[in-house]
C-alpha cells in the first residue's frame, strides 16, 4: 500500500499506473543523440492509429460482398460525409506506413540496432513487417477492383508452386475454386479484426522489449555503462518530456507532407491505388499488366528474376526470411555505421541501390526492362546478407568513444 492519497493512491494501489508511466515515459532514459532517424517508430505508431481509426469508420460503410463492395467504395467516396478523407487517409496511411516502417528499418540497418541485446526487438519488428504485409495484400483485395482481383489471383496461385500440398492449399486459402466472395469474406475477417490485434500485440512486445534493454542511438554505444551516483545513465535524457516534445516536431512535418499527398495526389499516379482498381473486378479479362503496389515491388521483382516458379517462390520467401536472421550474420564489434569500416559502407550503399531498382523493376512489365538487370540486383540483395559475416569480420573499425556525440 502506498502512504500517498487521493484517487490516484487508489488506483496505484490496485493498477500500478504511476509505475507504469514512469518506467517507460518519465524515467525511461533514451540516449542524448537520437537524430531524425529516430523519429519513425513513433511516425509508425501514428499511421497505425490512423489505420485502425479511419478503418473502423470505412468499416461502417463497406459491404464486404462480391455484389456490393465496389459499389459501396464508391458510395463512400461520394455520398458518405467525409468518406473520401476517410478512404484516402486509409489507403494514403497504407503506403505511409510502409515508407516510415521502410526508414525504421533502415535505421536499425546503418546503426546496428539489431545486435545484442537487441535481437528480440529486431525479431519481432520482422514479425511486425510480415503481419503488415499481409493486412496490406487483404486490404487491396477489399474494394474489389481489378488489381485487386487479378493481384490476389497472382499472389495466391503461388502457393501452388510448392510440391503435393499446393494446389490444395490454394484452394483453401480461398476457401473456393477460385477467387470468390468466400476469399472476400475472409480476408475482411482477417483485415479488419484478426491481423489488426496481431499487429497490436507484436507492437507491444516490440516496445516492451526496447524498453527492457533500452534504445540504441546513432553511436551505438552503451549508455547503461556510464552512469551517475543515482543510476541514472549520463548520456541518458527522461523519454517524457525531451522526446514526447522533440518528437512532435516529426509529427508535425509528417502531417504537412501526409495531408498534401491525401489532397493533392492521394493515388500517387497509379502508385498508391493502381488505375486498374478504378474498374471492377472482371474474372474473364485479365489487365495488361498485373504489378503490386509499390512496397511489394522489390520481393515481386526477385520472384521474377528466378525463371523457376517454385525457385522464385523460394527466393521471395529467403529475401524476406534473411531480414530474420541479420542479428547474427552481424560479426562486428561495433554498432553504428559510424564506427564500421568501408566493407560495411559499401554493403549498406549497395543495398539501398539493389533494393531500389529492384522495386522499379517489379512495377514494370517484363518486356520493359533488360532481362539481366532483375537477377543481378537479387543477387547483390543477397550478398549483402550473405557475405556479411565475412565483411564484418575481415573490415577494420574505427576506435568507438566512450560518451556519446553529438
Ligand atoms: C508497426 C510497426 C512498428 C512500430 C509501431 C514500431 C515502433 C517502434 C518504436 C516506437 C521504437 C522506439 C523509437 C525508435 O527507436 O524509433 C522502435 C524501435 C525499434 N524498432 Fe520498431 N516499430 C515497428 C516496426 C519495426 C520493424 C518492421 C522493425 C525491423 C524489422 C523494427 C525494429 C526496431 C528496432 C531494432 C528498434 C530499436 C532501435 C534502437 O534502439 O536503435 N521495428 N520501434
Amino acid at each position: 500500500m502506498s502512504d500517498k492519497k487521493g484517487l490516484m493512491a487508489w488506483v496505484d494501489d490496485r493498477l500500478p499506473v504511476t509505475e507504469a508511466y514512469e518506467k517507460h515515459m518519465s524515467k525511461y532514459y533514451a540516449p542524448k543523440n537520437f537524430n531524425v532517424w529516430y523519429v519513425f517508430g513513433v511516425l509508425s505508431m501514428l499511421v497505425l492509429v490512423n489505420q485502425l481509426l479511419t478503418g473502423i469508420w470505412l468499416t461502417m460503410s463497406f459491404v464486404p460482398s462480391q455484389e456490393g463492395a465496389f459499389a459501396s467504395v464508391e458510395y463512400i467516396m461520394r455520398d458518405v460525409e467525409w468518406g473520401w478523407l476517410l478512404r484516402y487517409m486509409h489507403s494514403t496511411g497504407a503506403s505511409a506506413f510502409f515508407v516510415v516502417v521502410y526508414l525504421h528499418m533502415f535505421r536499425g540497418i546503418i546503426y546496428g540496432s539489431y545486435q545484442k541485446p537487441r535481437e528480440l526487438i529486431w525479431i519481432f519488428g520482422m514479425c511486425i513487417y510480415l503481419a503488415l504485409c499481409a493486412e496490406a495484400f487483404m486490404g487491396y483485395v477489399l474494394p474489389w477492383g481489378q488489381m485487386s482481383y487479378w493481384g490476389a489471383q497472382v499472389i495466391i496461385s503461388l502457393f501452388g508452386a510448392i510440391p503435393y500440398v499446393g494446389e490444395d492449399l490454394t484452394t483453401w486459402i480461398r476457401g473456393d475454386y477460385l477467387i470468390s466472395e468466400i476469399t472476400l469474406n475472409r480476408f475482411f475477417a482477417l483485415h479488419v479484426i484478426a491481423l489488426p490485434l496481431v499487429l497490436v500485440a507484436l507492437v507491444v512486445m516490440h516496445l516492451l522489449a526496447l524498453h527492457e534493454v533500452g534504445s540504441n542511438n546513432p553511436d551505438g554505444i552503451d549508455i547503461k555503462k556510464n552512469v551517475d551516483e543515482n543510476g541514472v545513465p549520463k548520456d541518458g535524457i527522461p523519454f517524457h518530456p525531451f522526446y514526447t516534445v522533440h518528437d512532435l516536431v516529426g509529427i508535425v512535418v509528417f502531417l504537412f507532407v501526409f495531408c498534401g499527398i491525401i489532397f493533392f495526389m492521394p493515388e500517387m499516379g497509379g502508385y498508391f491505388l493502381e488505375h486498374a482498381n478504378f474498374e471492377e473486378a472482371n474474372p474473364f479479362k485479365t489487365p495488361d499488366h498485373i504489378a503490386p503496389t509499390w512496397y511489394f515491388t522489390p520481393f515481386y521483382a526477385v520472384l521474377r528474376a528466378v525463371p523457376d516458379k517454385l525457385l522464385g517462390v523460394i527466393a521471395m520467401a529467403a529475401a524476406i526470411a534473411i531480414l530474420f536472421v541479420l542479428p547474427w550474420l552481424d560479426r562486428s564489434p561495433v554498432r553504428s555505421i559510424r564506427y564500421k569500416g568501408l566493407l560495411s559502407k559499401i554493403a549498406i550503399a549497395s543495398l539501398v541501390v539493389s533494393f531500389i531498382i529492384l522495386g522499379v523493376c517489379g512495377s514494370l512489365p517484363a518486356y520493359a526492362q533488360p532481362p539481366w538487370l532483375a537477377p543481378v540486383m537479387t543477387v547483390v540483395y543477397f550478398a549483402f546478407f550473405l557475405l556479411m559475416p565475412i565483411y564484418t569480420k575481415l573490415e577494420k573499425t574505427k576506435p568507438v568513444p566512450e560518451r556519446v556525440t553529438g
